[in-house]
């Protein structure tokens, strides 16, 4: 585990750097441009926080590997190896940061053999460092997290995403998946907009469980670590065991909520991210 602490360390400095030109363009007018919908948005801020933070890693650690977002947008596959490999979101939770809705994250995660060994959620309008290093626990400003207690689904705040899609069939489904948790009944149900820091709520106990299908591995790489390390339970959305490619999750505060949350939602088919063609090669288009 020690091993990679000079890394954690060396991202969460550039967490916090990146982070300056994320706030220098948050109240300014920003061009929007299109990735795979209308609600999938990019902007000029996005693809240049993402070539900072992969220049600076590399610049430190020659021989690692890179996962990102706006690379992966702009051509590149989404291959993991055995390597040591960054997975960056540059932004989390664009969407927000174009309408400056106060909620936007930048996620860095960190695999050897294929397994996360760090992560970093750093929620910049909140001043909110999210860390893990696995078997080291979770902490958020330095402090300690540890989920909830709740094993009561009824019990339960729970956090989900709209996501970006727009069809028929995954509107639907996501939508009836919300009414069926709403039916149980639960306490309630959120959205912040962005997938890191909804699991780093759960992290935090101020909400008991999460699920989301459709998000991808740069998303949600950083904050499963985040959530397993604070002591809560992360698997697929089918109750099998989570894999970050398939763009399914549910992290819970207890196995016993997530098992019940996995009983009542169904996903819509969803590419997984190392197989996905339309993840690459889109073709950006103006927003406005
Ligand atoms: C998105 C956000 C959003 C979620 C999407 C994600 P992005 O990431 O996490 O909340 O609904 O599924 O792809 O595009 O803002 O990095
Ligand atoms: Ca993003």
């Amino acid at each position: 585990m020690a091993q990679w602490t000079e890394c954690l360390q060396f991202g969460i400095r550039l967490a916090r750097e990146a982070s300056q030109v994320v706030l220098e363009a948050f109240h300014q007018q920003k061009d929007v441009m299109l990735k795979s919908s209308p609600a999938d948005l990019v902007t000029e801020t996005d693809q240049a926080v993402e070539k900072l933070i992969i220049s600076s890693i590399r610049d430190t650690y020659p021989e690692h590997r890179f996962i990102g977002e706006e690379s992966v947008a702009a051509g590149e596959p989404v291959v993991l190896t055995d390597s040591p490999t960054w997975i960056i979101d540059p932004i989390d939770g664009t969407v927000n940061f174009v309408h400056r809705f106060p909620f936007v994250a930048i996620s860095i995660a960190f695999a050897v053999n294929k397994q996360v060994e760090f992560g970093i959620v750093y929620s910049c309008v909140e001043d909110k460092m999210y860390s893990a290093q696995r078997g080291g626990g979770a902490f958020l400003n330095g402090v300690p997290l540890q989920v909830s207690a709740q094993k009561d689904i009824h019990q339960c705040v729970v956090v989900t995403e709209i996501g970006a899609e727009r069809d028929d069939l995954s509107l639907s489904t996501m939508t009836s998946n919300i009414y069926r948790l709403l039916k149980l009944p639960v306490h309630g149900v959120r959205a912040v907009g962005t997938a890191a820091v909804d699991m780093c709520l759960i992290a935090t106990g101020g909400a008991d469980v999460y699920y989301h299908i459709g998000m991808h591995c740069w998303d949600i790489a950083a904050s499963t670590l985040i959530v397993s390390e604070a002591g809560g339970v992360v698997m697929d959305t089918d109750g099998s065991q989570f894999d970050m490619m398939s763009r399914k999750v549910i992290a819970a505060s207890s196995a016993a909520v997530a098992n019940r949350v996995s009983q009542v939602v169904q996903a819509f088919p969803c590419p997984r991210d190392d197989e996905d063609p339309s993840n690459h090669n889109i073709p950006l288009q103006n927003g406005h």
